[in-house]
């Protein structure tokens, strides 16, 4: 009897919370209450106090996220860049192998690993954090720098960690690619090449305001083939810098202006991960025909845009054109609806190797700055990259450090298990800038620092469990 009566008094508990007082369920205890004690619980005060244990929970949290910041941007500002540095960093992949003769390999090193119920049960070493790097931007001067700048976090990471035990995984998400992760794990890589990049993962977030993001495709004839393929590509890395606070849409064209997505008509619809993976699928089945009217297209995105402000993400709102160039000159769309104060930032991807009609195109290059011109697969995860950069500009020059928690996610790439990856997380996450001077005015958004908070967690705080 008593165990079931905690278990029952648990349910009561739960939906105690829901209702305020416990009334409504007395009448099914009268047959045990001799051996049942009845509290009235009052719902509101137990939400009150889970709100309170959270929040307190959760600023232990940011606070080990602001040491991080504060450390790699100290850091960064005492690092001289070095075109020609070698250094060994500890590589994800590679910890604890050995060539043939069972000689540690270069940027492998020796580190006992114990299984820790703490982190996912996965074998790590708490001394220090390892290094992941996509295989793309491997060993760059960039990457050997910033790796060298960031060894300062170590001693941050374990400090953290040592004050706050609740802490799990702790990184530093540079931009130029590569990931920080403290504790030292070993990566298991089936296929000898690291395609996971840290800039995609969503606390990329961190780095920018919420944003109103339109991404206008041609689909025009001229498109067809490896052009295609890279808008595509393109299109799928920009939706994955968004996440839930910001809002988007797709518009393609060719000789008339089309919505992806018919039902978002006219609208944004917020970029949460079941309409990037709808727009995902949608993106997959365009296809090319006609001519491209860029104009229209062009107009309907500012027409939107004009008509969520006042709503919405207003902080940031961008038009990402994908185009190989434009038949028409459509300067006077941005003078009916951009000019004078170009509240609305475009940003073109200027798609393919020989430029016929990119003039029309490049005009914006002079006026909005914005333009890249992308000619292989390759050069898409860069040019993306570039976007966020500028628009958190304004972030970096007011070094405007929010804190930002990221939606729920199950991370498949770091825990490959099945088992671990069905842990959900969510990030608490804040971008580090350069504070070097001569960066200031125009801003270096250096990367992200955070710390993975385990739903589990903050569930275990859930007033289910404070029954008396
Ligand atoms: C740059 O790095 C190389 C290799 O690590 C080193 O020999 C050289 O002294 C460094 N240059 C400066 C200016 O620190």
């Amino acid at each position: 009897v008593q165990q079931w009566a905690v278990s029952f008094g648990k349910e009561i508990a739960a939906l105690s919370a829901k209702y305020s007082g416990a009334k409504l369920l007395q009448k099914k205890y009268k047959d045990i209450e001799g051996a049942v004690k009845i509290e009235e619980v009052d719902g509101e005060e137990l939400v009150k106090k889970f709100a309170e244990e959270m929040e307190e929970m959760l600023g232990r949290k940011m606070k080990s996220v602001k040491k991080l910041a504060e450390a790699a941007e100290d850091a960064d500002l005492v690092h001289e860049y070095n075109e020609t540095l070698q250094f060994d960093y500890f590589n994800s992949l590679l910890i604890n192998t050995v060539d043939e003769d069972g000689n540690p390999i270069p940027l492998g090193g020796e580190f006992p690993l114990e299984r820790n119920e703490h982190f996912n049960k996965l074998p790590v070493n708490t001394q220090q954090s390892n290094i992941q790097v996509p295989t793309n931007v491997y060993n760059q001067p960039d990457i050997l720098n910033g790796v060298y700048m960031s060894e300062a976090l170590n001693d941050i990471f374990v400090d953290n960690f040592q004050k706050d035990p609740t802490l799990t995984w702790q990184y530093f998400g540079s931009s130029t690619g590569f990931f920080r992760l403290y504790p030292i794990q070993w990566t298991p890589d089936e296929n000898g090449v690291v395609t996971f990049d840290c800039r995609n993962r969503n606390y990329i977030q961190a780095a920018t305001s919420p944003k109103d993001v339109i991404i206008v495709v041609d689909v025009s004839g001229s498109m067809k083939g490896l052009r295609l393929t890279i808008a595509k590509h393109t299109i799928n890395t920009i939706l994955d810098t968004l996440g839930e606070n910001d809002f988007v849409n797709i518009i393609a064209y060719s000789d008339y202006v089309r919505y992806v997505e018919p039902c978002f008509k006219g609208i944004l619809v917020q970029a949460d991960l079941d309409n990037r993976e709808h727009f995902k699928l949608l993106i997959d089945e365009l296809h090319v025909r006609g001519e491209g009217k860029v104009k229209n297209a062009m107009k309907e995105s500012f027409k939107i845009l004009n008509e969520v402000q006042g709503q919405g993400s207003l902080c940031n709102q961008a038009i990402m054109l994908i185009t190989d160039g434009a038949m028409e000159d459509f300067q006077d769309v941005f003078q009916e609806f951009n000019w004078p104060d170009r509240r609305v930032r475009v940003f073109t991807y200027l798609i393919g190797r020989e430029m016929t009609f990119a003039e029309n195109v490049k005009w914006i290059a002079c006026n909005n700055k914005y333009y890249t011109h992308v000619s292989t697969l390759a050069d898409v995860q860069e040019n993306v990259m570039e976007y966020l950069h500028v628009l958190s500009r304004p972030m970096v020059i007011n070094h405007d450090h929010d804190i930002i928690w990221t939606e729920a996610y199950m991370d498949s790439v770091l825990f490959n298990t099945q088992a671990q990856s069905l842990l959900m997380m969510t990030s608490v996450a804040m971008p580090v800038f350069s504070k070097k001077e001569e960066t200031l005015s125009h801003g270096i958004l250096l990367g992200v620092v955070g710390t993975d908070v385990a739903l589990r967690e903050l569930m275990r705080l859930a007033p289910r469990y404070k029954v008396s």
